[in-house]
């Protein structure tokens, strides 16, 4: 595997999801945590960071854990610090350096850039820039403006006291962007030419060596597991269920704040699935703690109180399981260096179960991202829509309605909600080019024909619902009455990794088709307005 050494930019989980799209296996870990006894770590990435090399607070890595006995690419960050600590330099660039670039110079003997095209475009952003590359290195790389665009050292030893002759190479753009055209191929030439990375990951290897494991840690014992009607549960709980079969037990909660019909459609999904379910329908305790509160955290708090209470009764009915399994994925555990220490949101999931219950956590899917666990999913045979899911966040309609909740509120977003959703489902667009290629490369099971692909607007965007603005209201006209209603406001949004979101550009006839039905068939809602912020500066969800 390749340790990806985190020094807290932002762009540095992409270098991840690269490597995972090149099929080989690798680990995020913060800065100062490298693994030295690891055996099975093939090679190094130093991401970038917020910080000059040359602030007093900056993070320092210590090089001779790794130099000259692995394979080193430094980024950006990276790149910059492995030059300032070998005889090179790094200073404040004249203007901070930012957007597309390309490369008027490339050395394509050097294996970092075999097979790379002239001109070939980069993303660079980095305020300052190299003066100096590390001793013992060349230049491999420039732009116009960047001259020591890339370097490239064929042994350790030329650049330093280090102990071993493994080359040690960076680049001041960054390939991890969607915008540096040739990115995945300079990552694939480190870790599979450079580092010999195998490119082995597939999603039946993935289960049949899961189910082994999971057979071996549990052996006869039993497993409860908390189901959410979303991807990442469900694809643990079936995986959980080829290994362990009716051992496995789980409990989907119903706090009342799910979409319209969900709660009994996805039981059904469970129950053809084959799994044991428990469903508990705990809505009145839900709606009762959240009578007359408004303010959006204290909503998020009682209902994850609410849930943990209403799971653990459950859970403590299986008197003999020794397990907890969870649906945890690779981004919900990443261990980020949080620089600013501020708590945007609250999110809950499942929370802490009670000591008494003694219970080991489980969690098959732990090192997956979104993607993979609906290539795992699709490999089990598990139905589409189930698969393609959109997220759904953990106290659901909760915190989509402003203001405080009742079941009467809840009924009427569903409704709205429903509408939107489904027409979503029903509108078909057609795709061609770099758009096909990306909702394909996502996954999403469709035929291309003469170059272009059918998909719905569901399936296009990353997430999407409706919010209902219970604090205001407005007015209207229908027939000869006047009305004093509240607005819904529609949000769809394309992501990759909910970190950042930009508003769905969805189709006007489509607006006017949902916002029509909308106001013609929920009972008092008299205005759809559509959400046109990004995250950020908004979220995805209101409160
Ligand atoms: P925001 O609103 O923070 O949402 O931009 C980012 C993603 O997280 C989901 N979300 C939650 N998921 N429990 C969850 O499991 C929560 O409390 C929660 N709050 C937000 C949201 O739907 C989006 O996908």
């Amino acid at each position: 595997k390749i340790i990806i050494l985190d020094f807290g930019s932002q762009t540095t989980q992409l270098i991840a999801r690269r490597l995972r799209e090149l099929d080989t296996f690798c680990e995020i870990l913060p800065y100062n945590k490298f693994p030295q006894d690891d055996k099975e770590v093939i090679g190094v990435i130093l991401a970038g960071s917020p910080y000059s090399v040359y602030d007093p607070e900056a993070f320092k890595v210590d090089l001779t854990q790794f130099l000259g006995r692995l394979p080193v690419l430094g980024i950006c960050y990276g790149a910059q610090f492995i030059s300032y600590n070998n005889g090179g330099n790094v200073e404040p660039a004249g203007s901070r350096e930012y957007g597309r670039q390309n490369l008027t110079t490339i050395n394509k003997e050097c294996p970092l850039f075999r097979g790379f095209d002239n001109n070939s475009q980069v993303w660079m952003s980095h305020g300052d820039t190299i003066t100096a590359i590390p001793t013992g290195s060349e230049v491999v790389a420039s732009t116009e403006t960047v001259e020591n665009a890339a370097y490239y050292c064929p042994d350790a030893t030329l650049m330093g006291s280090y102990d071993g002759h493994q080359p040690v190479m960076g680049v001041q753009f960054h390939p991890e962007v969607f915008h540096s055209v040739q990115g995945t191929q300079l990552l694939k030439n480190f870790v599979v030419d450079i580092c010999g990375g195998r490119q082995d990951w597939s999603a039946d290897n993935y289960i049949e060596t899961t189910v082994k494991e999971l057979k071996e840690q549990i052996g006869n014992d039993r497993v409860i597991l908390g189901l959410s009607g979303g991807v990442d549960s469900s694809v643990a709980a079936v995986l959980l269920n080829r290994a362990i079969g009716n051992q496995l037990t789980c409990i989907f909660v119903d706090h009342g704040m799910l979409r319209k019909n969900e709660f009994s459609q996805v039981m059904e999904d469970y129950k053809v699935l084959g799994l044991n379910v428990i469903g508990v329908d705990a809505s009145e305790k839900f709606f009762a703690d959240l009578a007359g509160v408004t303010d959006p955290e204290q909503k998020r708090k009682i209902i994850g109180r609410d849930f943990v209470e209403v799971f653990n009764a459950e859970a403590k009915k299986i008197t003999d399981a020794k397990w907890l399994a969870q649906g945890t994925i690779y981004p919900d555990r990443i261990e980020s260096l949080n620089i600013t220490g501020k708590v945007i949101k609250s999110h809950h999931n499942v929370g802490g179960l009670p000591e008494e219950m003694h219970l080991s956590l489980c969690e098959p899917l732990k090192w997956l991202f979104k993607d993979e666990v609906r290539r795992v999913g699709r490999s089990l045979g598990m139905p589409e829509h189930l698969i393609t899911r959109h997220p759904f966040p953990g106290p659901g309609l909760a915190v989509r309605i402003l203001g405080d909740i009742t079941p009467e509120r809840v009924r009427v977003l569903q409704d709205a909600d429903d509408i939107f959703i489904r027409g979503l489902r029903d509108y078909k667009v057609k795709l061609s080019g770099d758009e096909a290629r990306r909702v394909l490369a996502a996954g999403v099971p469709a035929e291309m024909t003469d170059g272009e692909i059918e998909v719905s607007l569901y399936d296009q965007v990353w997430q999407a619902g409706a919010v209902l603005l219970a604090t205001v209201r407005s007015v209207g006209v229908m027939g000869d009455e006047r009305t004093y209603e509240h607005p819904v406001a529609l949000r769809a949004v394309t992501s990759t990794d909910a970190m950042t979101a930009d508003w769905a550009h969805l189709p006007y006839d489509f607006m006017a088709k949902v916002s029509t039905e909308i106001i013609n068939k929920v009972k008092g809602v008299n205005r759809v307005c559509y959400d046109i912020s990004s995250k950020p500066p908004a979220t995805i969800e209101w409160e």
